[in-house]
């Protein structure tokens, strides 16, 4: 449970440690924050600051999540910008970047300017992803480089891959200019098929169709060999295998500026979760084996996989209701992000200022994004973290419209404290 309000107009925050990402250095320092920005701690007026006690806590750049799908327009029920922007402030994010697939595709610069005008003065910063294809149908390139000119910070047809390579292959010599990432949803369709769950003894078992590991290695080293050959930037979402990882790690090995992503839910949790036919655990692409898991957490060890991005995926309590073959792929991830790549990494033996790097540093490079730095005079972008706090999720913790996720009744290790940005903030209660 926490509160979403104003920022206070003066606020202390006062015993925490400060980690700035930007710089990789530590201090131990009270922060201030006045109008929205930060400020030397001795001008606040001490009766009129409110004071939010840091001891114990970890006080960093707020999350930077570059895969969430915010449903607007067309899918309001599910969620929209100002629910979505509500459930990422509660996660600590303060910057989100919105995937195309909206009703309709977010697919011309018009699309795009919308989006963002609709989403000024909302308490975090929505980006918009532009689609790659017109109508996100695989056929026709959209308008990209008026995309990009109208903010689009990327592209991608996420949900869909594209499955024409000649397309695809099209799309990065375009953009090579532009100096931002094409994201590819890495499935093969023809051997993803109609599968719900990963291919594995535990789906032969339980009869449902599976999704084998080839469907996103294939669509892996396609993708890699088209970026090596055009020389345009791919970024791969999701990666949720151990070939897919491997094969990462052996195009960077050979000088390839790829990158790629893991959701919370691909580090943190296996297909184990579906033996109760539980259609919350159904996601594209689909929970793994555990060995496959350790490849994705491995991988975030070694730097093979640049950052962490939720793919915040809402849908609606009936349509999750359905059976495991109609219910639809997705699970939100926003405020539940934390907590489990916190527990997860923390056991692996990553510390938390590296941990802050994959939601923070990590995807901004990926997308050639500024930090704000954490001195005096920089807007108010923050989140504090106490990462010793146990806690269990429940449905108290969704701001979201959906409430969709596996994770519910789970419990982490890391807890948001708080999240602060010009236009908002949550404090935990
Ligand atoms: O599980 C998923 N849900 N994977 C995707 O790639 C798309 C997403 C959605 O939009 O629901
Ligand atoms: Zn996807």
């Amino acid at each position: 449970m926490g509160q979403q309000a104003a920022l206070p107009k003066e606020l202390l925050i006062t015993g925490g440690k400060i980690y700035d990402p930007a710089t990789g250095k530590s201090r131990r320092e009270d922060l201030g924050v006045k109008d929205g920005r930060l400020v030397d701690p001795a001008s606040l007026r001490p009766e009129k600051a409110q004071v939010l006690d840091a001891t114990g806590c970890v006080v960093t750049h707020g999350f930077i999540d570059i895969h969430a799908h915010f449903r607007e327009p067309g899918r309001e029920d599910k969620e929209t910008l100002v629910t979505g922007s509500q459930a990422a402030l509660a996660g600590g994010f303060t910057r989100v970047c919105v995937m195309p697939n909206t009703d309709p595709p977010i697919d011309s610069p018009e699309g795009v300017r919308a989006t963002l005008e609709r989403a000024e003065g909302l308490p975090v910063r929505v980006q918009v992803i532009g689609a790659i294809t017109k109508g996100q149908r695989g056929e026709e390139l959209a308008e990209l480089r008026e995309m990009r000119a109208a903010g689009a910070v990327a592209f991608s047809d996420d949900g869909q891959p594209i499955r024409d390579g000649q397309l695809l292959k099209r799309a990065l010599q375009y953009t090579k200019d532009l100096g931002v990432p094409v994201i590819n949803h890495a499935e093969d369709v023809h051997l993803r098929a109609d599968g719900v769950m990963n291919e594995s003894a535990l789906s032969t078992r339980l009869g449902l169709p599976g999704n084998p590991v080839e469907a996103e290695g294939a669509m892996i080293y396609r993708d890699l060999l088209l970026a090596q050959d055009t020389g345009g930037r791919v970024h791969i979402p999701h990666i949720s295998t151990a070939l897919g990882v491997a094969q990462v790690r052996a195009f960077k090995g050979l000088g390839l500026a790829v990158t790629a992503e893991a959701t919370p839910h691909h580090l943190g949790l296996t297909e184990e979760l579906m033996r109760g036919f539980n259609t919350q655990a159904k996601v594209a692409p689909p929970l793994r084996t555990e060995e496959n898991r350790q490849a994705v957490v491995a991988g975030l060890l070694d730097g093979t996989i640049d950052c962490i991005a939720t793919d915040h995926a809402p849908h609606t309590v009936e349509e999750k209701e359905q059976d495991m073959l109609r219910a639809p792929f997705g699970m939100i991830g926003l405020e539940s992000a934390f907590g489990l790549v916190h527990t997860t990494l923390r056991a692996a033996g990553m510390d938390i200022e590296g941990i802050i790097n994959l939601l923070t540093a990590g995807p901004a490079a990926v997308m050639g994004f500024d930090l704000t730095p954490l001195k005096p005079g920089s807007p108010a972008e923050l989140v504090v973290l106490r990462p010793d706090e146990e806690w269990t999720f429940t449905r108290e913790d969704i701001y979201s419209r959906s409430r969709n996720s596996p994770m519910l009744g789970m419990t982490f290790t890391g807890r948001v404290v708080a999240t602060l940005t010009p236009n908002g903030w949550f404090i935990q209660s």
